[in-house]
């Protein structure tokens, strides 16, 4: 199948990183955490904010708008207010280039 879509190269994002990509009909946030690349939906699950926005600390996101955080390996809510998961993707990077499923 052809469910990887080709994102970004790997050296765009910065450790600590996080970057928007669009990819078919979705927003994504594009994490370099801790070395390691990850994806989840933009959107924050609290309110109308792009993680995107915010700030990677360690391996958790807070959010912009109200310092929500999430774990972004899993997408897992880390801090108030956030309660919602966000979904997240799997990521692989190949030659540099970083690849997110979207099934
Ligand atoms: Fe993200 Fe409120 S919108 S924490």
């Amino acid at each position: 199948t052809n469910s990887w879509h080709q994102v970004a190269s790997a050296d765009e994002i910065e450790v600590e990183d996080v970057i928007q990509v669009k990819v078919l009909d979705k927003v994504l946030a594009v994490y370099n955490a801790k070395g390691n690349y990850y994806a989840t939906h933009d959107l924050c699950t609290h309110g109308h904010a792009c993680l995107s926005d915010g700030v990677v600390i360690g391996d958790r996101i807070e959010c912009p708008l109200h310092q929500g955080r999430f774990h972004i390996p899993s997408g897992k809510p880390d801090g108030a207010p956030v309660s919602v998961p966000i979904e997240t993707f799997p990521v692989k990077v190949v030659d540099g280039q970083i690849y997110v499923q979207i099934v």
